[in-house]
């Protein structure tokens, strides 16, 4: 498996591009199979998860196909309607598949997605909004058994503002027959990306990014070209970097207006910014202020930045308290920054975070994508040369992010194995 070495304590300069967004490629890809015939995705990420949604569409019978940042799919052609568990369990999004097969096909069979290291994350309320619409689910030996000759459009409210449940139930209400109303809908940036790719295919969506969403369906869709939205946990990650270091980083092809809460509590940790064209200038405090984050859904503090705002508060003057409110289990890069001599205690869902004046290098672990990312941001604030392990899970979310750093001159290289 390949390792990190990273030898931390440089100031970095310079300018990073960031690539497409991951949460938004995933479902529009997913889209695709609502439309018969032959559609091209731009500015696609080059992630292990993309090439595993690949397969999945492949498996499917569609051919699928990625050069540099373009990915054509040709969905005429469904041979099977079955999502694999072997596939399944290395990526969760593949649920994304369920609402456009079951529109289109009106029928479905999708492993049930186990659950991961940051929590049980069960499905309930995507397949509770294909049951209002009409569908009849099983589940048997661990696969969702879907049938729903016709989907019927009705009014769904959700308990929580899933993402990718917002995202499946709007897919599969673009085909139903009548309305479809989603209430206390994701409103992310990514859920928006996929509605507007959606009404590029021909469906009929009003008020995404607000809580409530409105599906007219139609009797058809078409293939699409479209370029998703870029990656604004990426964009955030490199922030997190210029705060840690005291640097003066140019991110490029960024959307700020995406980034409100994330800016703000990075504002408030004493990082500067400045907006240029195409893109913003953070520039990095001596030392950052200690603040504190609850993690909420869009627009509130993401909680895919939870991890890497805790790296930057482990060297903060002062003491802030960091609260997860998404996932039940998302603190495991916890102990691999205590290892690296960070002062952080958890009680429940929240972490006070004790800020020391630097991070020692240390061999480290890890566990999941976001976990990665903080371990890499502590990395490169702290003396001496860190190991990082167990990559893949850096590589299911990030493109070429140790090449990025590089170019603004960061001490960084990937060991294979
Ligand atoms: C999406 O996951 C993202 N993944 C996650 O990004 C992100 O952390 C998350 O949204 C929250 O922003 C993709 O878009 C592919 P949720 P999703 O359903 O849709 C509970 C990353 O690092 N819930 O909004 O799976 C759930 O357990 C990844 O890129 C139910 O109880 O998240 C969680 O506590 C990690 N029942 C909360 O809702 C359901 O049916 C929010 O989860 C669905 C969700």
């Amino acid at each position: 498996m390949d390792k990190l070495v990273i030898r931390g304590g440089k100031k970095l300069k310079g300018a990073v591009h960031i690539s497409g967004a991951k949460n938004a490629a995933l479902p529009v890809i997913a889209s695709t199979l609502l439309a018969p015939g032959g559609s091209i995705i731009r500015n696609v990420p080059n992630l292990r998860d993309v090439s595993t949604i690949g397969r999945l569409l492949t498996n499917f019978g569609a051919e699928f196909s990625y050069k540099r940042g373009n990915a054509a799919i040709n969905t005429k052609r469904i041979k099977t309607l079955e999502a694999p568990y072997d596939l399944v369990r290395t990526m969760r999004a593949s649920v994304l598949v369920l609402g456009p097969l079951l529109a289109r096909f009106g029928q479905a069979k999708v492993s049930l997605p186990g659950g991961c290291a940051i929590g049980a994350r069960p499905i309930n309320l995507h397949l509770m909004g294909l049951e209002k619409m009409g569908a009849d689910i099983k589940l048997e030996s661990g696969y969702i058994i879907a049938r729903g000759k016709r989907l019927e459009g009705t009014s769904i409210y959700l308990d929580i503002p899933t993402v990718t449940g917002t995202e499946n139930i709007m897919m599969a209400a673009t085909l139903a027959k009548g309305e479809t109303l989603i209430e206390n809908a994701a409103r992310e940036p990514e859920v928006v990306d996929l509605a507007n790719a959606l009404v590029a295919m021909g469906a009929k969506i009003e008020g995404a990014g607000g809580s409530i969403i409105r599906i007219e369906g139609v009797d058809e869709m078409k293939p699409l070209e479209y370029s998703v939205i870029p990656d604004r946990i990426e964009a955030g990650t490199f922030m997190a970097i210029a705060g840690i270091t005291g640097s003066d980083i140019t991110i490029q092809g960024c959307r700020n207006e995406h980034m409100d809460a994330t800016i703000l509590k990075f504002q408030d940790a004493g990082l500067v910014f400045e907006n240029v064209t195409g893109g913003i200038r953070v520039t990095g405090p001596t030392r950052p202020r200690a603040s504190d984050v609850k993690t909420l859904p869009y627009p509130g503090f993401p909680t895919d930045m939870q991890a890497q705002f805790m790296a930057l508060m482990s060297i903060a003057d002062g003491t802030s308290i960091i609260s997860e409110t998404i996932f039940e289990n998302r603190f495991m890069h916890v102990a691999e920054l205590r290892r690296m001599g960070a002062d952080i205690t958890i009680e429940g869902g929240t972490a006070t975070v004790k800020g020391i004046p630097m991070l020692k290098s240390a061999p480290l672990m890890a566990t999941d994508l976001r976990a990665s990312a903080s371990l890499i941001v502590a990395a490169l604030a702290s003396r001496g040369e860190t190991v990082i392990h167990r990559l893949y899970h850096l590589d299911r979310g990030y493109e070429k992010i140790e090449k990025k750093l590089r170019g603004i001159g960061a001490d960084i290289k990937r060991v294979k194995k």
